[in-house]
C-alpha cells in the first residue's frame, strides 16, 4: 500500500506544477466521479480546471485532446491507451484502473501495485488517492465510494475490499459514510416497499418480482407495514423487526422455491450511506446514487451528472431524476428483450444481438443483469449496432474469473483479428468491431475463452 500512496504523492507535486489542466474522463457513473474528485481538488489547489468526457479513447480522441490542451489529467481510462498518448506528446498523468496496456510512471493505476483493479479499486477511487496527497478532500471519498459501487466492485464479494474498503473506513472515520449491513435491492430509500420488491428480478421471488398485487399480498401476509395512513413507506421507514422479518420471510420463499444458495446470499451486503445526502433522496445510496449517474452519462447527459456530484441540488439533480426515470425503463425493457430474442450458447460462451434495441451505452449493464437467467457457467457476450460498427459488452462471473476467464484479454485478441478495438478488467470487458464480423469473433471468443478455461 505504501508503494501506491507514494506514486501518488509524487503525481500529486506533477498536478502543483501545472497552470491549466484539462480533465478527460468516462461516461459512466466511475467515470463523473472521478471526474468530478479531479475537478474539485483542482479547483481547491487554485488550477484552471477544464472537463471532457469521452466515450472511448481513440486516437482521433487524443488527437482532438493534444491540440486543445497542455496538460491532461486521465481519469478512469487511459492506461489502455498509453502508448497512443505517449505519441501525441501530450503531457499527461493517469489515474485509471483499467488493465494498463504498460507500465509507466506517470500512471496511478492498481494493477500495476499488485492490486485488481476491478475489485480492490476503481477509476474513482484510484482518483481519489491523488486528491487526498494534493491536500485536504476527504469530503471527496463520498463520490469515490459512489463510483467503485457504480461499478459493482462490490458485487461479489457483497461488500468493497481491498484499498476500495480502507477508503471506505477513512469516509467513515471521518463521518462522511455510514456502512449498513442491509438488502441489496434497489430503491430502498426512494420507492415504497411494495414497488422495491416488484421491480426485483435479482433473485427472482415468485409471486412477488413482476407483480404488484403479489407484492402487497406478501407484505401483509408477513405482518410487514405497506402503508402508514395515507403515506406509502420506503424500507428506510420499516421498523428494525419489519426489516428482519422481510428478509427472513423473502430467504425462505427463495429457498422453497430451489433458488441457489449463492443466489441467496448475493442478496444481503454492505450498503454506503452517504451521511452529508437527504434521507429518501436518490443521492443518500451509493448504489442509487451511482444509478442516477449512469442514467445521464449513457445518454450523453455527463454533464448533468457532473453538476450532482459538484453539489447541485437543482435543475441539474431534477433533470437527473428525470433521466433515471428513463434508464430504468430502459434496462427493464432491455432485460425483456432479452428474455424474448433469447441467449444462444455456444461451447464456452453465450450471446445475444440486441441490434438497434438497446442503446450501446448501456448494452453492458444489461448483459450484466442477464445472469439473473442465464447459464452463470460462461461469460455473456452482447451486441448492440451504433454509428461505428458493432458494440460488445462482455460480462462474466468471479467463479469463471476464478476459473481461468479473463475477458479483457480474451476480447482484444478476438476484437483486434476481426479489425476492431478492445479492452476492459477480467469480469467485464467491451469492444468494437466492424459490422458483420460478429460471427467470426464469436468464433475467435470462444476458442480463446476455451483456452483460458484450460490453462
Ligand atoms: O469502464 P469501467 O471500468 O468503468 O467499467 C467497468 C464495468 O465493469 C462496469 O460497467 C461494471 O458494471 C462492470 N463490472 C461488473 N462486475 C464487477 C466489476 C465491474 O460487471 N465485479
Ligand atoms: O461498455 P461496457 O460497460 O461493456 O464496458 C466494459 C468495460 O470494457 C469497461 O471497463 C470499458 O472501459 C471497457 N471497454 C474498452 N474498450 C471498448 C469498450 C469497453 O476497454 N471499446
Ligand atoms: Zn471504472
Amino acid at each position: 500500500m505504501k508503494e501506491i500512496l507514494k506514486r501518488a504523492s509524487e503525481l500529486s507535486d506533477v498536478v502543483r506544477k501545472a497552470e491549466e489542466v484539462t480533465v478527460v474522463t468516462h461516461i459512466d457513473a466511475d467515470g463523473i466521479t472521478s471526474g468530478a474528485i479531479a475537478y474539485r481538488c483542482l479547483e481547491r489547489a487554485g488550477k484552471e480546471v477544464r472537463i471532457r468526457f469521452v466515450k472511448s479513447l481513440d486516437d482521433e480522441e487524443i488527437e482532438r485532446i493534444a491540440n486543445e490542451s497542455t496538460f491532461v489529467w486521465f481519469t478512469d481510462l487511459g492506461s489502455g491507451q498509453i502508448s497512443s498518448i505517449e505519441k501525441s506528446g501530450l503531457n499527461f498523468i493517469v489515474t485509471d484502473h483499467h488493465v494498463p496496456e504498460k507500465v509507466t510512471e506517470n500512471q496511478l493505476n492498481p494493477h500495476i501495485f499488485g492490486y485488481d483493479g476491478s475489485y480492490e479499486l476503481s477509476g474513482a477511487t484510484t482518483t481519489y488517492l491523488l486528491a487526498r496527497a494534493l491536500g485536504l478532500n476527504y469530503d471527496l471519498s463520498a463520490i469515490a465510494i459512489v463510483g467503485a459501487v457504480g461499478d459493482l466492485q462490490d458485487s461479489n464479494y457483497g461488500r468493497l475490499i481491498g484499498l476500495n474498503s480502507s477508503i471506505v473506513d477513512e469516509a467513515v472515520r471521518n463521518g462522511y459514510v455510514k456502512v449498513v449491513r442491509d438488502l441489496k435491492f434497489f430503491g430502498k430509500q426512494t420507492r415504497p416497499v411494495y414497488k422495491m420488491l416488484e421491480y426485483t428480478f435479482d433473485p427472482y421471488m415468485p409471486g412477488i418480482s413482476g407483480s404488484e398485487r403479489g407484492a402487497i399480498r406478501f407484505l401483509d401476509s408477513i405482518g410487514v407495514r405497506v402503508k402508514d395512513g395515507e403515506r406509502w413507506l420506503r424500507w428506510i421507514d420499516l421498523s428494525e423487526e419489519e426489516k428482519r422479518k422481510a428478509v427472513s420471510e423473502i430467504v425462505r420463499l427463495l429457498m422453497s422455491s430451489n433458488t441457489p444458495f449463492s443466489q441467496i446470499m448475493r442478496m444481503v451486503g454492505d450498503t454506503y450511506i452517504l451521511l452529508e445526502e437527504e434521507e429518501g433522496s436518490e443521492l443518500r445510496d451509493a448504489m442509487e446514487f451511482s444509478t442516477l449517474l449512469n442514467a445521464t452519462a449513457r445518454y450523453g447527459e455527463e454533464e448533468v451528472g457532473l453538476l450532482v456530484c459538484l453539489g447541485d441540488r437543482g435543475k441539474a439533480f431534477s433533470r437527473a431524476r428525470s433521466l433515471l426515470q428513463n434508464h430504468r425503463r430502459n434496462l427493464s425493457d432491455g432485460l425483456r428483450l432479452v428474455d424474448e430474442i433469447g441467449i444462444e450458447e455456444m461451447q464456452n460462451i453465450q450471446y445475444f444481438h440486441a441490434g438497434r434495441k438497446i442503446l450501446d451505452t448501456i448494452v453492458g449493464i444489461v448483459a450484466g443483469m442477464s445472469y439473473s437467467f442465464a447459464n452463470r457457467n460462461k461469460p455473456i457476450i452482447a451486441f448492440a449496432e451504433n454509428e461505428d460498427g458493432v458494440k460488445v459488452s462482455a460480462r462474466a462471473t468471479k467463479l469463471l474469473v476464478e476459473r481461468g476467464v479473463h475477458l479483457a484479454q480474451a476480447i482484444k485478441i478476438a476484437a483486434e483479428k476481426v479489425g476492431g478495438k478492445g479492452g476492459g478488467h477480467s469480469i467485464a470487458a467491451g469492444a468494437t468491431i466492424p459490422k458483420g464480423s460478429e460471427e467470426e469473433f464469436l468464433r475467435i471468443l470462444d476458442r480463446v475463452i476455451g483456452e483460458q478455461f484450460c490453462k
